[in-house]
């Protein structure tokens, strides 16, 4: 087997997304009724460190169930991906979970992390190359919403398995969720298969106290949108006029947050003045939640088999193995 040179010839592929695609973004987000902002704007380097603290947070239990499940059930989940996996996971974490998985997997070909932040990318690979000096690192800096080139691994993998934990496919709604998953089975590709980490539907209280958490980190999270406007765009919210909020739609299946304007005000971003009415909100995040059975037949539509599910005793969080048809 090939060793993996020093961390300094790790090449990244991949280009910074562009800023005036945020400006962009921003502009026709602030333009629309009701207001919306793209919620992968909420990940700049202090919103990464925030979400951090987020996972920390007692009543955010999102991750460290996610976390309990991959501990108990890895000699089952490494069985169900198999050996020579080529792993590719959209955005990278901590690096946990990636690291349990890695250090089970059998003789894995390759780790392809694909993130749009470069800080937050080039942090998790330097720790998971010194932990796995014999596993081809071939870091992606990009925007996974949109099509990408897949490095070339020096040693053919078996299968290709895209890694999807953290609940993060509930960001989007169902429609980009849908031709989401269709993208991970095209880049998994014949005989690959998607492995998902998904929060499950459960009773309003738990949900919005995890949104809602009491040493006010998420709203820290959410308004810090408003403050990296402020800073890479020019623009001049008062961080002081705007709330953050959390709620749970049962018919949706899903937390909304809105970043909800405490007074009328106008605020000007690049030359343009966009008015907020008193109580006005603006969505920035939705964060769906799943049933097993709903979430198998969205895979479905998009030629996923669902093939392994693995739960916590509560049943608050599911990871499943999902396989190209
Ligand atoms: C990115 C999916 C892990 O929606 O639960 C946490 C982001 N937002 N608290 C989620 C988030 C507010 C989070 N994930």
């Amino acid at each position: 087997m090939k060793s993996v040179p020093a961390l300094r010839s790790i090449r990244l592929a991949g280009e910074r997304p562009a800023a005036d695609g945020m400006l962009t973004d921003v502009l026709r987000g602030l333009a629309a009724k009701p207001k919306r902002l793209p919620s992968k704007y909420l990940y700049d380097a202090r919103g990464s460190e925030l979400f951090e603290r987020i996972c920390e947070q007692p009543e955010y239990y999102l991750t460290r169930t996610e976390l309990a499940i991959m501990r108990e059930s890895i000699g089952g989940i490494a069985d169900a991906l198999g050996p020579d996996v080529r792993l590719v996971e959209y955005g990278s974490g901590s690096g946990l979970k990636t690291r349990l998985l890695l250090g089970s997997l059998t003789t894995p070909a390759a780790y392809v992390p694909v993130e749009i932040s470069r800080v937050a990318l080039l942090a998790s690979v330097a720790r998971l190359a010194r932990a796995f000096p014999h596993i081809e690192m071939l870091p992606v800096c990009a925007d996974f919403t949109r099509p990408f080139a897949l490095p070339r691994v020096s040693r053919a993998p078996r299968r290709t398995v895209v890694y999807f934990p953290g609940s993060t496919l509930g960001n989007f709604e169902a429609d980009e969720a849908l031709r989401l998953l269709r993208q991970m089975r095209a880049e998994a590709g014949q005989h690959g298969g998607v492995l998902f980490g998904i929060d499950l539907v459960k009773d309003r209280a738990t949900l919005e106290a995890a949104y809602n958490d009491a040493a006010g980190v998420t709203a820290g999270f959410t308004l810090n949108l408003l403050a990296r406007l402020n800073r890479e765009l020019g623009a001049d919210f008062d961080l002081a006029a705007f709330r953050h909020r959390a709620r749970w739609h049962p018919l949706a299946e899903r937390i909304e947050t809105d970043i909800v304007s405490a007074r009328a005000q106008d605020v000007h971003i690049d030359g343009h003045t966009f008015h907020f009415d008193g109580g006005e909100p603006m969505r920035v995040e939705v964060s769906c939640k799943y049933t097993p059975d709903g979430f198998a037949r969205m895979a479905a539509r998009a030629g996923l088999r669902v093939a392994g599910a693995w739960t916590d005793p509560a049943r608050q969080f599911s990871v499943q193995w999902l396989r190209v048809v």
